[in-house]
């Protein structure tokens, strides 16, 4: 895994750290921090990077000023540096569920008056910018939220429009239609298999309200950054996943092949 920081808006950076998902291509796991009044930093890496991450973040900000963690979810690859942040930012709340609160407590345990609950369809103002929840139309863990940031009109969308993809660009326009549409449509048969049992009407209407919310950029946890202009194609990658090819895990002999090749060693 490699772990970099990098600028991608106005007062927006990422720290982004490279997974290989062995046989299925690259997954980017995306934090951003959003600078301003009442920094915000948007999840908080994964559990074994956890060193790496608090290294990149430091390149780009003081965790010790950062006043918001927005947690999308609980899953370990947006909770890893959770205690270091909470010991580090002595002014740091953490922006989760009831549910999402409940199910840290079973992980890293957060004192309740650090954490601000936030539900879909509600707002919150941090400083000098107004942040509107929203449940993104794909999701692998049921406390999920996103949000609309008012400031930059960027739309934060938790594991929805993720990618597997074969390399990893700085931004998700500079790929190839096809290779974007398979890798998002790979990643939702896997992420969100119940995206395929769904009614396509009722769901399209889900779609439609992300579409309205007319997004400046979509930046997900598994895509590289996506300017607004794409949101049609990213909606469609959703849509498309209804009649794909559900997802077939590799099973027993495949992992019994693997570790013998490796038992094997390198062949020249
Ligand atoms: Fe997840
Ligand atoms: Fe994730």
């Amino acid at each position: 895994m490699t772990t970099t920081a990098s600028h991608v808006a106005p007062g927006i950076d990422r720290i982004a750290t490279t997974v290989e998902i062995g046989g299925f291509g690259q997954l980017a796991v995306n934090a951003f921090v959003l600078h301003g009044a009442e920094p915000v930093l948007v999840e908080a890496g994964t559990v074994v990077d956890r060193d790496d991450f608090m290294t990149a973040l430091r390149t780009v900000t003081d965790p010790g000023e950062l006043r918001w963690l927005w947690l999308s979810h609980t899953d370990p690859d947006h909770i890893g540096s959770i205690p270091q942040l909470l010991d580090e930012a002595p002014r740091l709340r953490v922006i989760t569920t009831f549910f999402g609160m409940g199910i840290l407590n079973l992980v890293t345990p957060l004192p309740p008056d650090r954490v601000n609950f936030v539900n879909p369809g509600e707002r919150i103002t941090l400083g000098n910018r107004t942040l509107t929840c929203i449940r993104p139309p794909a999701y692998d863990n049921p406390v999920s939220t996103g949000f609309h940031d008012d400031r930059t009109g960027v739309l934060f969308s938790s594991d929805c429009f993720g990618a597997l993809l074969p390399e990893l660009p700085d931004r998700a326009d500079t790929l190839d239609a096809n290779t974007l549409r398979e890798g998002q449509v790979r990643w939702a048969t896997i992420d969100s298999p119940w995206l395929q049992t769904v009614d396509t009407d009722r769901y399209a209407a889900v779609l439609d309200r992300i579409r309205r919310i007319e997004p400046t950029m979509i930046l997900s946890s598994h895509l590289p950054p996506a300017p607004g202009n794409m949101v049609d194609f990213l909606l469609g990658s959703l849509a498309a996943t209804h009649n794909a090819d559900p997802f077939q895990a590799p099973d027993q002999h495949m992992l019994e092949t693997m570790l013998a090749e490796a038992a094997a060693g390198p062949t020249t």
